[in-house]
């Protein structure tokens, strides 16, 4: 995996094996997404600290504020499949519009909830492929501490 707060992956960087991978799926579950008003079409592939990959893409609705992004679809996924203990040890984003795409304030909200602090993100940002670690995409995740 890549390591670091900040490693840019320009073109013609090669991305560690296990993240490559992980991005080929999110590329493919970008097929399907569900993106009518926009034509934007993401995807997203988590990988758990079990192992498993767990992906999601964008569904979009006519109702448009009701649309769930990429990484919510495969979070809540991720959930629902291996239960509330899961830890995300990767993520990756893709789209197919070949287009700069980190993900949104509102998904790294949710990724806090369950992702490792050390976890590498990749995305495509405006100069290439990105991968950073989630606590440099967060760094101050609303947490909830009563007193
Ligand atoms: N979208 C994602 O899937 N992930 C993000 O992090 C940002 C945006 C989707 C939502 C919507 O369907 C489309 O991209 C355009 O905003």
């Amino acid at each position: 995996m890549l390591r670091g707060e900040d490693n840019t992956a320009g073109p013609g960087t090669a991305l560690d094996g296990a993240l490559e991978k992980l991005l080929e799926q999110a590329r493919a579950a970008a097929l399907h997404a569900y993106s009518p008003y926009s034509h934007f079409k993401v995807g997203a592939a988590l990988q758990l600290s079990s192992g498993e990959i767990v992906t999601g893409a964008n569904v979009e609705n006519v109702s448009y504020g009701l649309t769930i992004c990429a990484e919510r679809s495969a979070l809540v996924r991720a959930v629902a499949e291996f239960g509330p203990e899961i830890r995300v040890a990767a993520v990756a984003v893709a789209n197919l519009n070949s287009a700069a795409s980190p993900p949104c304030g509102a998904c790294r909200q949710m990724l806090a909830e369950f992702v490792l602090p050390d976890a590498p993100v990749v995305f495509p940002a405006a100069d290439g492929m990105r991968a950073m670690a989630f606590s440099a995409l967060l760094p101050l995740a609303f947490e909830m501490k009563l007193k």
